[in-house]
């Protein structure tokens, strides 16, 4: 099994990936970190205990995070997440708390007791993480690797050419990449296109598993977006997809590509992704020395993806 920290800003499509991290087997999750970002901070961390009900979840513990970027105010997404972040699905009240110590706390615990290396799945903007790796550098080493959805090699959705979650915090994501820890980016790229059809959304919305009627509810609440929105909401299993690509990696075609992050000017929080051939030769600049490696989810099979996602789910045959 992978050992796993999630870092959320739950967010209908970070619930799914609270869901598929708990059910699937082959990964433990071993706590979440939350982060304003969909949602405000109390929301997001309220929104995650719910959704741990919802997966009839053991005890996983669950810490409040940064209440803003490093620089800027929060920004909201309700227009996305719905007022409460979840669409307005209303699940119940919870009686589970958040620990008392706070989210960079947690993971550095989590981190450092685990016996072996673990993977850190940032769902949100990074500030969490940031944060972390800036106060107690030690963990880098204790860290498999960082999974990320985030960034585009292409388009963006936040502004013209910037994810949402690297463009509410981008110097967050810069502090990340250049961390040394190895990154793996979940980006636009790949996020637009893992989805479920309608039909199976509305079955399972309305069917008998219980579990079933809350995915379905949420991958509901997209498709109600995107009919005033844009049709690339539709349906998609978002940030659930990330969390799926640590199950199938194979899923996907990935390359190692020199990244950064823009900083400044209307492309501020645009995933420089270097693709050409031979990145930098033409100029004499050698990318590698000051631009991170990271490993760039650049293709995706869809099909096979979200199967992994209905399978995790136990729905695989539902129809
Ligand atoms: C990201 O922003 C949020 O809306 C989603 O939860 C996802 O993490 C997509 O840009
Ligand atoms: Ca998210």
């Amino acid at each position: 099994t992978i050992p796993v920290i999630l870092d959320v800003d739950t967010g209908v499509d970070d619930a799914l990936a609270i869901l598929v991290a708990v059910r699937h087997p082959g990964i433990d999750l071993l706590g979440i970190s939350c982060v304003a970002g969909n949602a405000p901070l109390a929301q997001v961390v309220d929104n995650t205990l719910r959704v741990l009900d919802a997966a009839e979840a053991p005890d996983i513990p669950v810490a409040a995070g940064a209440a803003r970027p490093l620089l800027e105010p929060p920004r909201s997404a309700s227009h996305v997440h719905g007022a409460d972040g979840l669409g307005g699905i209303a699940l119940p009240p919870t009686e589970r708390r958040a620990e008392q110590a706070g989210a960079v706390e947690l993971m550095r615990r989590l981190i450092l007791e685990h016996p072996t290396p673990v993977t850190l799945v940032a769902l949100a903007p990074q500030t969490n993480l940031a944060l972390l790796l800036r106060t107690h550098p030690e963990v880098a080493g204790r860290i498999e690797r960082i999974v990320f959805m985030g960034g585009s090699a292409s388009v963006g959705n936040a502004s013209a050419v910037a994810e949402f979650n690297v463009w509410h915090d981008p110097e967050a994501a810069a502090i990340v990449l250049d961390s040394g820890v190895p990154t793996y980016m979940y980006g636009l790229d790949v996020f637009n296109r893992v989805a479920i059809e309608h039909e199976l959304a509305h079955s399972l919305e309305h069917g008998d598993d219980a579990l079933g009627r809350v995915v379905g509810a949420l991958l509901g609440h997209r498709i109600a977006v995107s009919a005033d929105e844009s049709a690339e909401y539709t349906g998609l299993i978002g940030d659930a997809g990330a969390v799926c690509s640590l199950i199938d990696p194979g899923a996907l075609r990935t390359e190692l590509r020199p990244v950064r992050v823009e900083l400044a000017g209307y492309a501020r929080g645009q995933t420089l992704v270097d693709l050409r051939k031979h990145p930098g030769q033409e100029i004499g600049l050698t990318p590698a020395d000051e631009w991170a490696g990271v490993e760039v989810a650049l293709d995706v099979d869809e099909a096979r993806l979200a199967g992994v996602f209905l399978d995790a789910l136990g729905l695989a045959g539902s129809s």
